[in-house]
């Protein structure tokens, strides 16, 4: 991983969490580790009262190298069972911008303290916290009894026990590469990738597991028939076979995908299916509408020239 953002939970000018962290970066110096001191970007207590005249420049500053980071070290310090207020201050002053303020990227928790504990209770909590603040908790490390197991002349753990535990934690965390999160519509695209690929699987897993599938009609429907409601990834599949059944797809166009706000990716094109009963052409524009959640298709309607189906099919109406 590259560009891995590091900080101490603590105020404190002799911070020992920090000197963790420092022996961290003398021990993995292929991994680059940039330590800044949290303090340089401190800011007054939260209120809504101080964000209303504008979040303090220091927290833009340090949220801009946020955004800039693939991964984050915290190593934080215990104060009465919990994380220090000021770094529970300075999360509250980030979450202003976006709750979700880690991006979703990897992080690595450590922590000590001069207690057997190494201030692990505060640690387990900050574990269950992060995921909210848009962290994703790769693997998490105390080191107990700091002043036994720690020497400050060499800046390193000299329990041997202690540095695999941390070489595992660190190994977890930095190998995890950061993958950047698909927007709506690029869900959107994949799906059009993988269907004009050919690849059925590929289509299917851009589909929720709970899918809710409205072919031209949001009406019930006969296992074979093309139009109606198909419910769950299973039945997505069923949806798939019945198009390849029925149709040898000459050309799909896809000219527009388009994000429309509240989850929603609206797509527009033309195709041009062989219909395999009659032998003639059905072409067509399409409109599909997609409710995308957790980088899924939860809902999918797809509308087309359902007269020109008939006509194409040789179906005859009284
Ligand atoms: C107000 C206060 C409360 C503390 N509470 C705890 C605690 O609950 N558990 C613990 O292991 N250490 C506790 N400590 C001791 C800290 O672990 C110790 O001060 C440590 O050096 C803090 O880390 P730092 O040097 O990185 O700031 C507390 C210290 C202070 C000042």
């Amino acid at each position: 991983m590259k560009n891995i953002l590091a900080f101490s939970g603590s105020n404190s000018p002799d911070s020992i969490n920090e000197k963790l962290i420092q022996s961290v970066i003398e021990r993995y110096p292929e991994y680059d580790i940039n330590l800044i001191d949290l303090k340089q970007f401190e800011a007054p207590i939260y209120s809504p009262s101080i964000q209303a005249k504008g979040i303090p420049k220091p927290i833009q500053d340090l949220y801009a190298i946020f955004q800039e980071s693939d991964g984050f070290i915290i190593a934080s310090p215990e104060h009465n069972g919990l994380p220090t207020a000021f770094l529970k201050n300075t999360f509250d002053w980030l979450s202003a911008f976006t709750q979700q303020f880690f991006g979703e990227k990897p992080v690595l928790l450590l922590s000590t303290s001069p207690g057997a504990t190494g201030a692990q209770t505060q640690l387990a909590l900050l574990e269950k916290l992060i995921p909210i603040w848009g962290g994703i908790v790769k693997a998490r490390y105390s080191l107990g009894s700091f002043n036994e197991n720690f020497d400050t002349n060499y800046n390193t753990i000299t329990n041997k026990a202690e540095l695999q535990l941390l070489d595992k934690a660190l190994f977890a965390f930095a190998e995890a590469e950061y993958e950047p999160k698909k927007t709506n519509a690029e869900v959107v695209q994949s799906y059009f990738d993988a269907f004009q690929k050919g690849d059925l699987d590929g289509v299917l897993d851009v589909f929720h597991p709970d899918c809710y599938i409205v072919s031209v009609k949001e009406e019930e429907r006969l296992k074979e028939q093309l139009h109606g409601i198909y419910r769950t990834r299973k039945e997505a599949r069923q949806f798939l076979r019945n198009i390849v059944s029925l149709f040898e797809t000459k050309e799909f166009i896809v000219d527009t995908v388009l994000e429309a706000g509240d989850n929603l990716v609206v797509a527009k094109g033309t195709f041009s299916h062989l219909v395999r009963s009659s032998g003639k052409l059905f072409n067509s524009n399409w409109v599909q509408l997609c409710v995308v959640e957790d980088e899924m298709i939860k809902e999918y309607r797809f509308y087309e020239d359902s007269a020109a189906l008939i006509e194409a099919s040789n179906i005859e109406y009284a």
